[in-house]
């Protein structure tokens, strides 16, 4: 495909996706003519698709300079990159389907504009800028982190006394977790698995690795759908939870058995091993909706099999010596981002994410004298607003507390709470 043909679809695709991120049109609203980003150079590190262009084209609007690159070799979409380097104040380096030796280049390439402030996604762009770039370090004001694994990633730069700026953790804010990595990651990973194979999940056996908030978005999805959920879990209150919730629990080596499809979740490593493969049944899928492509162990898989063809796009089989075939989709890489047909989460809810990113950013920029290097919680005030600012778009009005409501549960007293006005 041309470049400019490219483009084009590239512009088509971040059209939709700005029809349906009202959020982001009130914050281009909202901060066109205050340009809180004003003589700023912000690096966005995330998958490169059109909700995220449309993160980028708002950054850009409220004044900053945007340098973008990928967080992952298999997620952004070229058409996309192509769109979003025709616009003025966007600048970016990402391709699908590279190495990982090519995505630390573009990588560096970004860090060349010298950031002021990163947003990241997996902590890949601050990790590098700690590695590669240290001369850096004393221009960036901080990071606002995204996901999971990247808070966890950040945390780990404090305790080996690597981070010398302000981190804002805004996966941990409700707006963000209760619905990205639940609803966003619930169903996008669903929807891919099941395009990408063709296959019903109605009255399938679903092995959902990890009852976090991704685990819980996609068993919960999984069962309405019609499957009998599995889930595996290594945390106890977490395994308690899903029980009560109706799950199936067991642990991996009694799950391999019985799945039919398996969705790792878990933000770890070598999850589904060569040990379980080799008792899963014939025609197993396992897909991966975790950061990194290592929840999977491919490369056991490989060690295990006498032979492996490429099924369908994006599906590779494995021949066992014994003529059963196991499935890996996408290299174990991010089933609703690296698929065939993916188009990760729908736009409504990254809607929600990116405006987090973008309002905790302002707070950071804003706060940055008071913020102690390390990592720190976005402030509730941030994530209400958000809050309030998608109800609006939402069309959807709520109650507010009486004065003798707030009375109430301000009071300790017995006659207060039982006689107050
Ligand atoms: P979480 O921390 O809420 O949940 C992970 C769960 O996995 C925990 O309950 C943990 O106890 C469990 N776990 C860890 N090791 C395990 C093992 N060996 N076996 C079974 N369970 C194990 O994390 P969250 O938010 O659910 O994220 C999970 C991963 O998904 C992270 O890598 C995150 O970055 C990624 N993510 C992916 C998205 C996507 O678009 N595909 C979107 C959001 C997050």
């Amino acid at each position: 495909m041309d470049t400019a043909r490219n483009a084009e679809t590239g512009h088509q695709k971040l059209d939709w996706a700005r029809a349906h991120m009202p959020v982001h049109a009130a914050l281009r609203e909202r901060f066109r003519d205050q340009r809180p980003f004003a003589g700023l150079t912000i690096a966005v590190c995330s998958h490169i698709e059109a909700k995220t262009g449309v993160f980028l084209e708002t950054l850009a609007a409220a004044g900053a300079e945007v340098v973008f690159t990928g967080s992952e070799p298999g997620s952004s979409q070229d058409d996309v990159v192509a769109a979003l380097n025709e616009q003025a104040g966007v600048t970016g380096y990402a391709r699908r389907g590279v190495s990982e030796g090519r995505l630390a280049e573009l990588h560096a390439q970004a860090l060349e504009h010298e950031p002021d402030l990163i947003l990241d996604d997996a902590a890949e762009l601050t990790a590098r800028l700690a590695h590669l770039r240290p001369d850096l370090l004393e221009g960036l004001h901080g990071v606002c982190e995204q996901t999971t694994t990247g808070v966890q990633r950040i945390r780990a730069m404090v305790a080996d006394g690597a981070l010398r700026f302000p981190a804002y953790a805004v996966n941990q804010t409700p707006m963000k977790h209760e619905f990205d990595n639940i609803h966003g990651t619930g169903e996008s990973a669903l929807t891919n698995l099941m395009l990408t194979t063709n296959l019903l999940l109605a009255g399938k056996q679903v092995v959902v690795c990890g009852y976090g908030d991704c685990g819980v978005g996609i068993a919960h999805k999984a069962r309405a759908w019609g499957a009998q959920v599995t889930v595996t879990e290594v945390e106890p209150r977490r395994a308690l939870r899903a029980h009560m919730n109706g799950l199936a629990v067991r642990p991996m080596a009694e799950a391999a058995e019985i799945g039919d499809l398996f969705i790792t979740a878990t933000g770890n490593r070598q999850v589904i091993r060569a040990e379980h493969m080799e008792r899963m049944r014939d025609g197993a899928v396992l897909a991966n909706a975790g950061h990194f492509n290592v929840e999977i162990d491919a490369e056991g898989l490989a060690a295990l099999a006498a032979h492996r063809r490429e099924a369908r796009d994006g599906v590779e089989a494995f021949q066992l010596p014994d003529g059963r075939e196991i499935y890996l989709l996408c290299e174990g890489r991010l089933v609703n981002l690296a698929a065939p047909t993916a188009m990760g989460h729908p736009a409504e809810v990254m809607d929600q994410t990116f405006a987090m990113q973008f309002m905790a950013a302002r707070h950071l920029l804003a706060h940055r004298e008071a913020l102690a290097a390390g990592v720190h919680v976005v402030p509730d005030t941030v994530d209400e607003e958000v809050a309030s600012l998608k109800l609006e778009t939402l069309g959807i009005a709520i109650d507010a507390l009486t004065e003798g409501q707030q009375r109430f549960l301000d009071a300790w007293r017995t006659d207060d709470l039982l006689h107050g006005a």
